[in-house]
């Protein structure tokens, strides 16, 4: 395991796409870090919690950038959290449902520039088992979705369609806002299947791989 500086995490990011900037809240490089292990991995990429797209179309620019042919599936409600926090923290309905143009967005912006990125609108609880996500293979998902019972929920659905060198990141560990995310890295660590490659004390963000 891997933990690095303790230091300040910075919450708001800005994306440059071409002339558009896109807002998001996820720092990038620990997940570029793991994303680039899991290149040569078969499978496609996957984001629950996407918001306005800046990550999901960040690795899909690296993937094209190293002509790799992966698709990354980016779930989101793109209304926002539509039930408050059931582990008390201060995440409520509506919470992130300024996504103006919602998936629209992501399906253009990603056209324009060339990049795979396909986005799912829906409740990621429902959207993982449709069968077309179901049926897909990945080798790295990024889950940014606060709440315990999303997290835990996408983490198992998402596991069972994991390549066994693949890796899944969560955001959020050990964030007071986000006390669900630490709740469900714990649900996760507790079936004994999966270990941590890299815990990033700057971004909050942990990698688990599964035990060799
Ligand atoms: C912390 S934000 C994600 C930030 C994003 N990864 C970024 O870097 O900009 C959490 C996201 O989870 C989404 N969300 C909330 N409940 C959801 C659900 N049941 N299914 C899918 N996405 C959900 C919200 O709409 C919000 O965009």
């Amino acid at each position: 395991m891997i933990i690095t500086e303790d230091t300040q995490r910075p919450y708001d990011v800005d994306y440059d796409f071409s002339d558009i900037t896109i807002k998001a809240e996820t720092w990038m490089p620990a997940i570029q870090y793991m994303f680039k292990k899991t290149l040569d991995v078969p499978g496609h990429v996957i984001e629950v919690g996407c918001y306005k797209g800046g990550v999901a179309l960040r690795l899909a620019k690296i993937l094209k950038e190293e002509e790799i042919s992966k698709r990354v599936y980016a779930l989101d409600t793109f209304e926002g959290f539509v039930f408050d926090d059931p582990s008390g923290g201060p995440m409520k309905v509506g919470a992130y449902s300024d996504i103006e143009g919602g998936e629209y967005d992501i399906i253009q912006l990603s056209g324009k520039l060339g990049l795979d990125v396909e986005p799912w609108a829906g409740d990621c609880r429902e959207t993982l088992k449709s069968a077309t996500l179901r049926n897909k293979k990945y080798s790295f998902a990024w889950i940014d979705v606060d709440f315990n019972c999303l997290i835990t929920e996408a983490f198992f659905d998402i596991e069972k369609n994991m390549h066994k060198d693949g890796i899944i990141g969560i955001d959020d560990i050990g964030r007071p806002e986000c006390p669900g995310a630490e709740l469900a890295l714990h649900n996760i660590l507790k079936e004994g299947k999966w270990e941590i490659a890299l815990f990033d004390k700057l971004s909050l963000q942990v990698f688990l791989r599964r035990k060799r």
